[in-house]
Parts: structure tokens; C-alpha cells; sequence
């Protein structure tokens, strides 16, 4: 049996777009088992009645990817999923799922492939490195590129916990996606440049007052605020409450805030925000983990 551990990430933080993104303590596990025939997936936990039980369920996809790229697999496979994180507002679920799955398949045939070559495939699944790469590796992961062309470090930061709040309302991320301009004028592309930086280096020194005028964004937020119901309110809530910068988690609907402490006040500033403009919504405080996914092998294969 294999159980696969995989951490919510979120992408982006402001002007990073497709490229930055960081794993948070919040988890999903997924239990593989090699059977004699057929293919039997269990799900429980967030949107479970929703999810697929067949060859379309994403985690088996992304295994499947594994299967065909070894070119062997299991007679039969049982999958049980246990997901904690909540699906599509913006903390990387299906970049957990696929990673999920990567793993799974790749540990029941005995670890052909490498996490390298697992990351080309995650990426290749997701189209953007900026969720995927964080969930295998753990960390604040600055990425660039697919394919050959993938370019990655692992940022190591002080210990940092991060506000997560999301409104219940689903956005897919494709909807969020469509919604940006193809073509962006230089000036746009010279600022978020330069606050992705920026961003970068305030995490790593822990300087939130650096971080307070780095997190700007001018390539997806201002397209996709709309989607969120009270985004101001709540960017503003966050903000009374002690929050140094507040940005869409990933394509959305959640929102992230990074403070230096008051972390359970902003959680509960950005929740009552939402709830007084009608929108049941959920909070957490969550600490960023170093360590990504992780492989644990039990019992006879
Ligand atoms: N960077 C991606 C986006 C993350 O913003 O569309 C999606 O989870």
C-alpha cells in the first residue's frame, strides 16, 4: 500500500504570475493499492460526492500518465482519497491531485522515474509550474518555463504562516484564465518584473514592510477581482486587522494575507467581511512547509 501526502500551495502571490507559489500545511492523502483487476477509486472529504470515481478522475489521469510513460502497470488499482483541501478557490487541488497521482503510480511500480522527470510531467498536466512545483517540493518555489525550458529554485524563508480565506464561490481556473488579455503593454510587464522580485526578497528576509509595497500586481488581479464578491471589503478588512499585503490565492476565489503577527484576527476580519456581504466563507491560518509530497510504503506490494 501507498499513501501519498500532498500540501495546499498557493500561486502567484500578487505579480509571480505562473511563477511563484508556496506549499501551506493543509493536506490531502491519497492511498494506492495494486489489486488483482478493475479500477475502484473511494473519495471522501471536500466535494466528495462530486468528484468522479472513473478513468476521468484526475489523480488516476495523472497516474495513468506514469503508466504509459514506464510503459507498465498494475493489473488493477485501488484508490482511496481523503482531500482536505478545498476544491477550486485558488489552493492548489488539482495541482495536489496530479501530484498526487504522479507519485502514487510512479512509487507502485517501484520509482522508475524521478521527480524531475515527474515535474516536466505535473507541469505539462497543470500548464503552469506555480502550483505543482510547491506541492512536490515543499517551500516558496520560483519557477519559469515548461518543459526543457523550466527553470526552478527553492527559496528558503523564515518561518512564515499565511491567512487564508475563501468565499463559496467556486472559480474554475480556466474561467479566470480566460478573462486576462493575451498581449500586456511593457510597462505592465516592467512593474510585475520587478515586484516579483521584490516579493521574493521580502519573504526571504521577513521584511513586511518591503512586502507591503512589493505585493502589486498589474497582469491577472485587476482582471479577476470581479469574480470575487466583496473583494475590497475584504482586502480592506485584512488590512485593519494587521495585514502587511493581501493577494488572490492562485486563479481565486481565495484570497491569501501575509502579516507579521495578528494572523487569527485578519483570518477572522477576512471571514466576517465575506459573511456580512452574504457569502458563507471559510479561514485558516496555515504555516508554510518546507517539505512537499511525501511517499510512504506500507504493508505488502
Ligand atoms: N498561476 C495560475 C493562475 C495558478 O493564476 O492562473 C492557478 O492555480
Amino acid at each position: 500500500m501507498i499513501t501519498i501526502t500532498v500540501p495546499a500551495t498557493t500561486a502567484n502571490l500578487g505579480p509571480g504570475f505562473d511563477c511563484l507559489g508556496m506549499a501551506l500545511g493543509l493536506y490531502n492523502t491519497l492511498i494506492f493499492q495494486e489489486v488483482p483487476e478493475g479500477l475502484f477509486i473511494e473519495v471522501e472529504g471536500e466535494r466528495a460526492e462530486e468528484l468522479s470515481r472513473d478513468r476521468s478522475n484526475l489523480v488516476f489521469r495523472a497516474a495513468e500518465r506514469v503508466f504509459q510513460q514506464v510503459g507498465r502497470r498494475p493489473p488493477g488499482l485501488r484508490i482511496r482519497l481523503i482531500n482536505r483541501i478545498p476544491i477550486g478557490y485558488g489552493l492548489g487541488s488539482s495541482a495536489a491531485a496530479v501530484v498526487g497521482g504522479l507519485l502514487g503510480a510512479n512509487a507502485l511500480l517501484g520509482n522508475p522515474l524521478s521527480r524531475e522527470s515527474l515535474l516536466n510531467l505535473a507541469v505539462a498536466m497543470e500548464g503552469h509550474p506555480d502550483n505543482v512545483a510547491p506541492a512536490l517540493l515543499g517551500g516558496l518555489i520560483v519557477a519559469s518555463g515548461e518543459g526543457e525550458s523550466l527553470v526552478y529554485t527553492r527559496v528558503t524563508l523564515p518561518p512564515l504562516r499565511v491567512v487564508v480565506a475563501v468565499p463559496d464561490v467556486v472559480v474554475p481556473t480556466k474561467e479566470a484564465r480566460r478573462l486576462l488579455p493575451r498581449q500586456v503593454s511593457l510597462d505592465d510587464a516592467v512593474f510585475n518584473i520587478g515586484r516579483t522580485a521584490l516579493v521574493v526578497l521580502a519573504l526571504e528576509r521577513g521584511d513586511y514592510d518591503l512586502l507591503e509595497r512589493a505585493m502589486e500586481d498589474r497582469l491577472h488581479q485587476p482582471y479577476r477581482r470581479r469574480l470575487i464578491p466583496a473583494y475590497g471589503e475584504v482586502v480592506q478588512a485584512a488590512r485593519e486587522a494587521g495585514a502587511a499585503a493581501v493577494a488572490i490565492s492562485g486563479a481565486g476565489s481565495g484570497l491569501v494575507a501575509l502579516a507579521p503577527r495578528n494572523h487569527e484576527e485578519i483570518a477572522q476580519a477576512m471571514r466576517h467581511a465575506f459573511v456580512r456581504a452574504g457569502i458563507p466563507a471559510r479561514a485558516w491560518v496555515l504555516p508554510v512547509v518546507e517539505e512537499g509530497a511525501t511517499v510512504e510504503v506500507s504493508g505488502r506490494r
